[in-house]
């Protein structure tokens, strides 16, 4: 999970990184009510910035000083609303403005291809750091961090001495090094930026911006759902994911369901490559149903894969291994049982492609079902063709409307 500027920044104040003082604002007049606080402590200089989780905010125009709350408010206005590389800007952060002397990088991440944690520190910031690697290598420290020792005072020293940080703010940007750890090893993160990191003009080294990744496989010793942000996730996934099943939700037409992630993937490649004959049809989700696929299982999953208005057939695609075939195809037989007792009859057609252990079974079990609704195709390729056509022929029938 991604946090928000303003999310990483209660974070790091938590910890006692240096961050300016700053309030989240949905409405111009709530931005304009910020900054008067600020103005009436005799700092009336505020910096509004979109909350989007993306880069680059400053180059769109979402990052603006305002000289006092009537500027702040209409700054706000600006911003609010804006559309940032595909994100809505539903928030900013209305900061105090900082004097800055000099503005430098500093991020700790999980360096996947070398298996450990990697700190990097640059006196080059405020830029991305993959020109500044680019542009100047020579500005960049990056030095792997042992997880077992973690970075200390010396290391922390270290690390932004390497990154050539000029010697009035070593010692600030140790401390905050050495408490950014903390923030990235204590919450589990697996990616704490900041850029820039500043000093300003009274010495002092402050986090400017917050970009934390958290590792969501840690989230159950955290409490980090407080960060949750249930207006922008995708509301099939949010409900597949209180179900527990492994969806992703995609563009296209063809609700597909498979067991195992492998075999799911090249369902996807495969329908893709079938559809480009009808028209341009194409997988509408990722959805595996894992090893144990119970009728209750398949019936959540064909619940959610038939959520979606615009699915138009569904292709199911097993392979039999520790769960066999006919235990599926009862499966699916139940599950379309069991929709129908929810009021949701199922009415567009499902493609079964059953295969390995005891596929006769299975598919004799689907035929004696009498299913109208089921149509049963022996390969892969094959049922994806087929799902892909009675996709295309829905479509001709009843176009989607942009619903
Ligand atoms: N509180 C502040 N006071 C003074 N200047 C600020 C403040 N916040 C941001 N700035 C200035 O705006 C610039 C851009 O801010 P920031 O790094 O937060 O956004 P960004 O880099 O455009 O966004 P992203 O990091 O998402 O690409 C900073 O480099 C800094 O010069
Ligand atoms: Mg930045």
């Amino acid at each position: 999970m991604d946090l928000f500027e303003h999310q990483a920044k209660e974070l790091f104040a938590e910890y006692g990184v240096p961050v300016p003082q700053g309030n989240v604002a949905r409405t111009p007049e709530e931005a304009r009510a910020i900054a008067e606080g600020f103005a009436a402590a005799g700092h009336p200089r505020v910096v509004v910035k979109a909350q989007v989780k993306t880069g680059g905010r400053g180059k769109a125009g979402g990052v603006k000083v305002a000289e006092g709350p009537d500027e702040a408010q209409s700054r706000a206005r600006d911003i609010l609303g804006m559309d940032i590389k595909g994100h809505t800007v539903h928030a900013v952060l209305v900061e105090r403005a900082s004097d800055i002397a000099q503005e430098f990088y500093l991020s700790y991440l999980l360096d996947r291809a070398a298996r450990n944690f990697l700190s990097i520190c640059s006196v080059e910031g405020g830029m991305e750091i993959e020109e500044v690697a680019r542009d100047h290598p020579e500005a960049v420290a990056q030095i792997p961090i042992d997880p077992l020792t973690g970075v200390d005072m010396a290391l922390a020293t270290q690390i932004v001495t390497a990154g050539h940080l000029p010697a009035r703010a070593i010692e600030g940007a140790a401390t905050l090094a050495e408490r950014l750890w903390a923030v990235f090893t204590d919450e589990d993160a697996t990616l704490v930026e900041v850029n820039p990191l500043i000093l300003t003009t009274d010495g002092r080294v402050v986090a400017l911006d917050g970009k934390v990744t958290l590792d969501d496989n840690a989230a159950f010793r955290q409490e980090h759902a407080r960060f949750a942000d249930p207006g922008s996730a995708d509301p099939l996934e949010a409900r597949a994911r209180a179900k527990h099943l492994n969806y992703v939700k995609l563009d296209g037409e063809v609700g597909i369901i498979g067991n195992g992630a492998g075999l799911v993937m090249s369902t996807l490649d495969v329908v893709a490559q079938a559809g480009a004959e009808f028209g341009g049809i194409r997988p509408a989700n990722f959805l595996d149903i894992g090893g144990g696929a119970s009728a209750e299982v398949m019936a959540n999953g064909l619940e959610i894969v038939l959520s979606d208005p615009s699915v138009r057939s569904v292709l199911v695609n097993v392979f039999g291994g520790i769960t066999s075939c006919d235990a599926v195809a009862n499966g699916i037989v139940t599950a379309v049982g069991m929709l129908e007792e929810r009021g949701e009859k199922v009415t567009r057609p499902l493609v079964v492609r059953l295969d390995g252990n005891n596929a006769d079974e299975g598919r004799r079990i689907l035929r004696e079902a009498g299913l109208t609704v089921v149509e049963q195709v022996a390969t892969m390729d094959d049922a994806a063709r087929r799902a892909a056509e009675l996709a295309a022929a829905a479509n001709l029938a009843q176009p989607v409307t942009g619903a």
